[in-house]
């Protein structure tokens, strides 16, 4: 855990606090983790834990952490998606004039999220919201990222990004759909468009995780036959 891997800058430098992030699976490396965090030089630490890691995750109770969110994580082939969306508007890349819109929309929709940053009261839900919108904007300056937007009635709707894991899979990773677009299926149709472009570049399958209170995504993925692969808990531990 002395591992400089450990310190978030990006965490650290949006919340104005020193955050250091781990994955714990084992009662051990709990125990060595706390020993760090207590004398180190650390504010807040972020740590995923397995579900089935049962005694890490009562060790970690024990230390002091709390529960912030739980990530499931759907895996599945990109066989199915065979058919091209039906949606009104359209489905097209990302540009660089879709910028200011596709943080709009970022910001909209990760306003007041289920994820552990808006779950834990002690940081900022304004700077937690701007981490969302900063992630989804990113991706439109990496070129390994894909940038999958929704037009309708001449706005922009929503938004998709992804990137390739390896030759077999790829991982979607940020969306949303601005909240006066939601519900008319447009998550549905990005969703699908990213699974036939995935095939049609011949990976097999896609990867894709959220809250596990986030249901709107689980029902488009479980229609779609992801299937549920493992599930994390998230844990933060305030020093003082
Ligand atoms: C999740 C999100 C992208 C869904 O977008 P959307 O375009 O409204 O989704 P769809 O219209 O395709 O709806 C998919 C299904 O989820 C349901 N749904 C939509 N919002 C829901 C909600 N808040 N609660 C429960 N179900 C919901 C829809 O009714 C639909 O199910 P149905 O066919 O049985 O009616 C959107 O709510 C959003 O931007 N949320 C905030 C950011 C987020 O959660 N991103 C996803 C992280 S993985």
């Amino acid at each position: 855990m002395n591992d400089p891997d450990a310190y978030s800058a990006l965490d650290s430098q949006r919340f104005g606090i020193r955050v250091f992030r781990a994955g714990p699976d084992n009662v051990e490396a709990v125990a060595e983790l706390m020993q760090f965090a207590r004398s180190g030089d650390v504010d807040l630490l972020i740590l995923r834990c397995p579900v089935a890691a049962v005694a890490a995750a009562q060790e970690l109770e024990r230390a002091g952490c709390f529960l912030a969110d739980t990530l499931v994580y759907y895996r599945g082939p990109t066989s199915g998606f065979t058919a091209s969306p039906t949606l009104p508007g359209c489905i097209r890349l990302g540009q660089e004039a879709d910028r200011a819109a596709l943080e709009g929309i970022a910001r909209a929709s990760f306003t007041g999220f289920f994820g552990h940053y808006h779950a834990d009261p002690r940081l900022d839900p304004v700077a937690a919201t701007e981490g969302y919108v900063q992630w989804a904007s990113s991706a439109l300056d990496d070129a390994a990222s894909l940038v999958l937007v929704s037009e309708t009635g001449g706005r922009l709707s929503g938004f998709l990004t992804a990137k390739k894991l390896n030759a077999k899979t790829w991982e979607i990773l940020l969306n949303g759909v601005a909240p006066e677009f939601q519900r008319r299926g447009i998550y549905a149709a990005l969703f699908r468009e990213v699974g036939c472009r995935a095939r049609l570049q011949g990976a097999s399958e896609v990867l894709v995780s959220t809250q596990l209170a986030n249901l709107a995504p689980q029902k488009v993925w479980t229609r779609a036959g992801l299937e549920l692969d493992h599930a994390l808990y998230t844990f933060h531990w305030w020093k003082a």
